[in-house]
């Protein structure tokens, strides 16, 4: 018997004004398309927005449902619109802005773990590391240099 251990690192900045500007810029797309979430049942709104390696953004939101579990994650909305939009490209990054609407979220909100399965699949599949930047509505904004940091053993193709 032994023990493993798994690690992640995350680099942390300490407010959206340390980000770099195509990451600033990226993030202010995800900004704007939190404005557009559904979800009247949660109060949680939640922006992603994904950059493509032929220079095209992608936004998304969540999408909320009377019949809770037929609603979608922003970053799935998102990701799934880029795939069957642009099945060729690749995604170079994605940022994540999430907070609730009836008080402020100050710390970073992670993508959920079914976001993250289905990211992976898209970071397997193109075989280049997607970059993940998420924060809340104010402060610490959180990267991780690929998806597979974030969703240690990952189900994958190769168990099928
Ligand atoms: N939500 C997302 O859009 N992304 C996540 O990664 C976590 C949760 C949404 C789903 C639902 O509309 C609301 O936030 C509350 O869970």
């Amino acid at each position: 018997m032994k023990e493993v251990k798994i690690e992640s690192t995350l680099t942390v900045y300490d407010n959206f004004d340390e980000l770099p500007k195509s990451v600033a810029s990226l993030m202010q797309h995800a900004i704007e398309a939190r404005q557009k979430s559904y979800s009247p049942y949660s109060k949680f709104s939640v922006g992603a927005a994904l950059l493509l390696d032929n220079g095209e953004i992608i936004t998304g939101s969540n999408q909320e449902n009377a019949s809770y579990p037929s609603g979608l994650c922003a970053e799935r909305t998102a990701i799934y619109y880029a795939g069957a939009k642009y099945p060729e490209a690749k995604i170079v990054k994605m940022a994540i802005i999430a907070g609730s609407t009836i008080k402020q979220t100050m710390s970073p909100i992670p993508p959920c773990g079914a976001c993250r399965q289905a990211i992976a699949e898209y970071e397997i599949k193109q075989e280049t590391p997607i970059e993940i930047y998420f924060m809340g509505e104010i402060g610490k904004v959180v990267k991780s240099n690929s998806l597979a940091n974030i969703l240690p053993l990952v189900f994958d193709k190769s168990f099928l």
